[in-house]
């Protein structure tokens, strides 16, 4: 029995099927490497090149390998990507997830954890966020992701579908020991822009405003480690393994931090004093964004272990400098 991870080159993909095997699971990566790397997947892992619409390889992949559960990473992910070429997202993201649905279906796959976002809340109006908040994406990604929900849930409904969908905040990290880490083109996060800089690959690193009701005026965001966010798909795989109903969960560390202080802790660490610019805000960015991980934490005891700004900037900083 293996777990087909889609999107399984990526970032946080493969550092989920890092903690999968880590937990002796079977695993088959399946991702058309067109923002994953082939590198991230290790070399006894087999890696089917291919997209989630093609059915006809998919089919063939969910039988050949006897899959009983799908990790769904396969995604555009750029918000602001999103807003000026919707149809990529609802082609890759909706269409590409009803179609992969619809072939688990007729291959008696009834399993699935789906990757989510915080991007589902759009502009909360308190904090932390819990599941049961209003939820009204601001940008099209977030929007896509909110339909694919939805299909999870009407397919359970409708064909015994089992599924999970993480609600991710800020991932941030690289896998401790080094080997796989961020690598995204182009760059858009702010903590490998913030340590290219210190690296010297950066002239600056732009703070997008600093008017925001806030403390010091800049966004506050809730960073999570890829490590932590990866050891929770395990636990939910082993929660639909056991029966277990279908679950919506936050996946965050429960504390904010600014990006201002991001940048403090990243020039404690690294030991350099890099060019800070401050700059517009960007649109779309919520002046914060702090999750409630209590429902995950409770009913399937998710901790995170590595998730400090202190840890998660450690071992971004390996990766960069490796
Ligand atoms: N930021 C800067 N300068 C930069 C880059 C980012 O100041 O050069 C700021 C942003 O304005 C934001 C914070 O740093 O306040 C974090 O920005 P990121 O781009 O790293 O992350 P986001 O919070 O925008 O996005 C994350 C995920 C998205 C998800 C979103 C949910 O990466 O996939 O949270 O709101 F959709």
């Amino acid at each position: 029995m293996t777990v087909l991870v889609t999107g399984g080159a990526g970032y946080i993909g493969s550092h989920t099927v890092q903690e999968l095997l880590k937990t002796g699971h079977k695993v088959a990566v399946y991702d058309n490497l067109s923002t994953g790397h082939g590198w991230a997947v290790p070399q006894d892992v087999p890696l089917i090149k291919a997209d989630i619409a093609d059915r006809l390889v998919l089919t063939e992949v969910l039988r050949n390998y006897e899959v009983e559960a799908v990790v769904h990473f396969a995604a555009s992910s750029l918000v602001g990507e999103s807003m000026t070429q919707p149809a990529k997202y609802y082609r890759n993201n909706v269409a590409g997830t009803l179609s992969l649905l619809e072939t688990m279906q007729e291959c008696g796959v009834k399993q699935m954890v789906f990757s989510s976002t915080a991007a589902v809340y759009g502009e909360p109006e308190a904090w932390p966020i819990t599941e049961e908040m209003p939820l009204a994406p601001t940008n099209v990604y977030g929007r896509t992701k909110l339909v694919i929900e939805g299909m999870l849930k009407d397919f359970a409904a409708a064909y015994d579908l089992r599924y999970v969908s993480l609600r991710y905040f800020n991932a941030a990290g690289a896998l401790a020991g080094g080997g796989i880490g961020e690598d995204h083109n182009p760059e858009t996060h702010l903590i490998p822009l913030i340590l290219q800089t210190a690296h010297g690959r950066r002239p600056q690193i732009d703070i997008y405003g600093t008017d925001y009701p806030t403390a010091d005026g800049t966004c506050v965001r809730d960073y999570i480690h890829v490590t932590d966010l990866a050891a929770a798909h395990v636990l939910a795989l082993k929660h639909l393994a056991g029966g277990g109903a279908p679950k919506v969960y936050n996946l965050g560390s429960e504390t904010g931090f600014s990006v201002q202080e991001v940048i403090e802790k990243a020039k404690e660490i690294t030991g350099i004093d890099f060019p800070v610019r401050e700059a517009a805000r960007r649109s779309g960015d919520p002046a914060v964004l702090v999750a409630s991980a209590a429902r995950i934490r409770q009913e399937l005891d998710w901790k995170p272990v590595y998730s400090s700004l202190d840890r998660i900037l450690r071992s971004a900083w390996v990766w960069e400098t490796r």
